[in-house]
C-alpha cells in the first residue's frame, strides 16, 4: 500500500485546550477518507496541519512521501500545488471574479495555455452548475454558490489529493446529492486521494470508502464507511445516529437503514 497522507502521534493545542492529543491516521494513495466528529473537534485543525498551513506542537505528518511539519510556506510552494483544497469558510479572493478564483490553482502552477486554462474553468463551472456567473464577484454570491466555486477551484487542476471541508454544509438534499456524485465523479476520473469532512454523515458514508471518527483529541473509530452505523463503540453509533451531539438528524438515519 501506497500512502499519501500519513498523521503520526500528532498533538495540537491551542492555549489551554489541547485539541488533537494523538492523532495517528494514514490515507493511502487513491482512498477516500470521511473526517467525522463533534463541532470544534479538531477536524478543520488536522485538514489544515496536512496543508501545512499551521503545524503540530508534536508528531509527525507526511504527505506525499514528504514532510510537512516545520516547513515554510515557500517550502511548501511544490507540494501545496499537488493537493487542492475547499476551505470551510470559502476562502474565495475577494479582488477575483469567480472564472479568477477557479483559474487560480493554475496560473499558479504555470504551463498552461489561456485557451486550455479558458477551457478547464468553463468545464468546470458547468460541473457544479454555475454556468453564466463567471463574471460575478465572490459578494454577489450565496454561500451554496460560494461552496460550489470553491469545489471547482479544488479540483480544477486534478490535485493528487484533494481535501474538502463540508462540501455540502447549507446546501439543500438534492443540490447535497449533485455535489457528492460530481466529486465522486471526479475522484473516478483523476484517481485522487480525497480527505473529506463532512456532517452530513449519510451522504459522506456513501461517498467515501472509510470513515475516521474524532472524539476528544483521538481517532475513536476508523472503519468501513458502510458499516459505521454498526460500530462497535456506542459513541461512534450515537454520534453517527444523531443521539449524541452532532448534526445529523434521526430522520436521516432512519432514510438511510430503510
Ligand atoms: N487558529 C486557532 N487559534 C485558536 N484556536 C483555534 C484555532 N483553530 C482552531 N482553534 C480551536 O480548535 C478547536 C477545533 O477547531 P476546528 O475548527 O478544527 O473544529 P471542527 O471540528 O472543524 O468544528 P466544526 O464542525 O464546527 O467545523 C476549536 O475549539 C477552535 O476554537
Ligand atoms: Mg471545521
Amino acid at each position: 500500500m501506497s500512502v499519501a497522507i500519513s498523521l503520526r502521534d500528532v498533538h495540537k493545542r491551542f492555549g489551554r485546550r489541547e485539541v488533537l492529543s494523538g492523532i495517528t491516521l494514514e490515507v493511502a494513495k487513491g482512498a477516500k477518507l470521511g473526517l467525522i466528529g463533534p463541532a470544534a473537534s479538531g477536524k478543520s485543525v488536522i485538514l489544515k496541519l496536512v496543508c501545512g498551513l499551521d503545524h503540530p506542537d508534536r508528531g509527525d505528518i507526511d504527505v506525499l512521501g514528504e514532510s510537512v511539519v516545520g516547513k515554510r510556506e515557500v517550502q511548501l510552494g511544490d507540494l501545496r500545488q499537488r493537493i487542492g483544497m475547499l476551505f470551510q469558510n470559502y476562502a474565495l479572493f475577494d479582488f477575483l471574479d469567480v472564472k479568477g478564483n477557479v483559474a487560480f490553482p493554475l496560473e499558479q502552477r504555470g504551463g498552461f495555455a489561456a485557451d486550455d486554462i479558458a477551457k478547464r474553468v468553463e468545464t468546470r463551472l458547468r460541473a457544479v452548475g454555475l454556468a453564466g456567473s463567471e463574471h460575478k464577484l465572490t459578494g454577489e454570491l450565496s454561500g451554496g454558490m460560494k461552496k460550489r466555486v470553491g469545489i471547482a477551484r479544488a479540483t480544477v487542476a486534478d490535485a493528487e489529493i484533494v481535501i474538502y471541508d463540508e462540501p455540502t454544509a447549507g446546501l439543500d438534499p438534492v443540490t447535497t446529492q449533485k455535489i457528492y456524485d460530481l466529486l465522486a465523479e471526479d475522484q473516478a476520473r483523476t484517481g485522487a486521494t480525497v480527505l473529506a469532512v463532512s456532517s452530513d454523515v449519510v451522504a459522506l458514508a456513501k461517498f467515501v470508502d472509510e470513515i475516521a471518527f474524532l472524539y476528544e483529541g483521538k481517532i475513536l473509530y476508523r472503519g468501513p464507511a458502510a458499516t459505521v452505523a454498526d460500530a462497535p463503540d456506542p459513541i461512534v453509533r450515537q454520534f453517527v445516529r444523531g443521539d449524541l451531539e452532532g448534526p445529523l438528524s434521526k430522520e436521516k438515519t432512519q432514510e438511510a437503514e430503510a
